[in-house]
């Protein structure tokens, strides 16, 4: 199948109250690794690339990879661009194949996010490809942030009716109380800004920084609204520790494959579980 938008497979996942799972790639393993948890999980899929993926990989490559994916498989595949922080990337995003960009204006101030977020979407919208914001700053788990600054940090309600109702965006990544990488303790999402944002906002809202959240909180936010859970960490996770536990017992393997291809079946386990857990295997 050719790349379909995220937009079309959230506005299903909205439909049939479950989440379509956005896994991070870096490389052809990770990206064969989606494929085949996705495929073995009969689900929809989002393959996306941040900003250190396409400097890694190269962003053709990263077009290639998942536009044969996609081709070979039996599943609809989406290619969004994560964390897009420039109008320029997004284009060339855009023109280089993906099907799904994010613009991520959160670190601006309200008007200029809404600017941005309006100048992307009017060069994508014409082209079909989907459009993610985000409102709220998500931060990273190193970020040590107090409990007065996570409030101001955390997505404003009325602001996400006011961003949507100006943007007419196809979805929204909002701050509720996760962040990216490895957590210290347990996250503690914030579900009633989250009720009352859905309350506001009638569009597909996205989780961000997803890995490490247990799943009972992650399926109660996909309960109130959450359509798409980025998963990245937990795949690096899977991936070195396979690797590592090769390289503690076979110290004299050098082939690559012996040594790379666990850690892309450790990949493919861990997605399908985050897929079960999501609600979207069977809902190809
Ligand atoms: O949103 C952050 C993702 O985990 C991507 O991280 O910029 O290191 O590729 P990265
Ligand atoms: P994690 O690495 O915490 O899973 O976050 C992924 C993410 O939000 C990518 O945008
Ligand atoms: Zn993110």
């Amino acid at each position: 199948m050719a790349l379909v938008t995220v937009n079309e497979l959230l506005q299903k996942a909205e439909a049939g109250k479950y989440a379509v799972g956005a896994f991070n790639c870096n490389n052809m393993e990770i990206v064969q690794a989606i494929i085949a948890a996705a495929e073995a999980e009969n689900a929809p899929v989002i393959i996306q690339a941040s900003q250190g993926a396409i400097k890694y990989a190269g962003l053709e490559w990263i077009v290639g990879m998942s536009k044969i994916a996609a081709e070979q498989a039996k599943i609809p595949v989406a290619l969004h661009l994560d964390h897009g922080t420039s109008f320029e990337q997004c284009v060339q995003c855009i023109r280089a194949g993906f099907s799904s960009v994010m613009i991520d204006g959160s670190q601006y101030p309200l008007e200029e996010n809404i600017e941005l977020t309006n100048r992307v979407l009017a060069v994508a919208r014409p082209v079909g490809v989907s459009v993610e914001a985000e409102l709220g700053k998500i931060g990273g788990t190193e970020d040590d942030i107090t409990v007065d600054e996570k409030d101001a940090m955390y997505t404003d309600p009325e602001e996400a009716r006011e961003f949507v109702e100006r943007t007419n965006v196809d979805s929204l990544a909002v701050a509720i109380g996760t962040a990216h990488g490895q957590y210290k303790g347990e996250p503690k999402l914030d579900f009633e800004r989250l009720e009352k944002i859905k309350s506001l906002v009638k569009i597909p809202i996205v989780l961000h920084g997803s890995s490490g959240v247990p799943d009972e909180a992650i399926q109660r936010a996909i309960s109130l609204g959450v359509c798409k859970v980025n998963i990245d960490t937990n795949i690096r996770e899977a991936i070195t520790g396979a690797i590592r536990k090769v390289l503690n017992e076979k110290p004299n393997e050098i082939d690559p494959r012996k040594i790379i291809g666990p850690g892309r079946e450790a990949a493919i386990e861990v997605i399908r579980e985050k897929i079960r857990i999501f609600g979207s295997s069977g809902k190809a």
